[in-house]
């Protein structure tokens, strides 16, 4: 089993006092393990209080990024003012900013810019509709949103990057992609990199996000291609959060 990178996406929830618990929790079971990346992403507002808080074993995420460099740019958080307080990752491209924020492809691919410039591994969010899905188009739609950051910056941009294949039907539904459905659209992901480039393109970590939870973590974890979870809702309960990364040192230890 390679490396398996387990990332608490606490969209916008919590609370100061909420927030240590949570971390508190977390810190008391994860330990130093170099084949295993835990990654919290908390609101911006709580970056610094849980880098304060969080033990050296675990490390930082903010879930979004400007995609300007700097300036009149009223209520956004640059790359530059996330690398200055150390954060280590940055989710791009999820599907509720594509969805509510009109974060266009174009928009994501100067984020995922951005990113690299400003030293943060950035976190690619891809993912089809329940639509795209029953019309038989989902490995044309991932296809179409790789391919468009991938040709609008750079291949090579993409061997310190992770993706997150995030099936837009199974986040917080409670409705799981199979291990089998999200191990097809991992592989396609990187047959489609292969073309660009064969290291790149089978080294690429690539998480599963969509109701990952303590029990179906490990039979998604156990497949070949997916390298670890984005989890949303079960990060924000301490001991679900702890049962997948236990799952996950289950897995490496094996
Ligand atoms: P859930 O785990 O709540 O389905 O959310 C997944 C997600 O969107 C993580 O980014």
């Amino acid at each position: 089993m390679e490396k398996l990178f387990i990332v608490a996406n606490w969209k916008m929830n919590g609370n100061k006092r909420s927030n240590e618990q949570l971390i508190n929790c977390i810190n008391d079971k994860v330990c130093e393990n170099a084949n295993i990346e835990v990654v919290i992403c908390p609101p911006f507002t709580y970056l610094t209080q849980i880098l304060k808080l969080k033990t050296s074993s675990i490390k930082i995420g903010a879930q979004n990024i400007s995609e300007n460099q700097n300036g009149a740019c009223t209520g956004e958080i640059s790359g530059s003012m996330l690398q200055d307080i150390k954060v280590d990752y940055v989710i791009i491209g999820h599907s509720e900013r594509r969805q509510m924020y009109n974060d266009t492809n174009a928009v994501i691919a100067q984020k995922f810019e951005l990113a690299h410039q400003n030293n943060l591994i950035p976190i690619l969010c891809i993912g089809e509709s329940l639509n795209e899905r029953k019309t038989g188009q989902t490995l044309s739609v991932i296809e179409s949103q790789i391919k468009s950051i991938i040709e609008t910056t750079r291949i090579e941009l993409f061997a310190k990057s992770i993706i997150a294949y995030e099936p837009v039907w199974a986040i917080g539904t409670g409705e799981t992609a199979s291990p089998e459905q999200a191990e097809e659209v991992h592989t396609n992901i990187r047959n489609i990199m292969e073309v660009y480039d064969s290291n790149i393109a089978s080294s690429i970590p690539i998480l599963y996000g969509g109701s990952v939870n303590g029990a179906n973590s490990k039979d998604l974890f156990t497949m070949g291609n997916i390298n670890g979870g984005l989890i949303g809702g079960a990060s924000l309960n301490g001991e679900e959060f702890v049962e997948i990364y236990q799952a996950a040192e289950s897995l490496i230890n094996e």
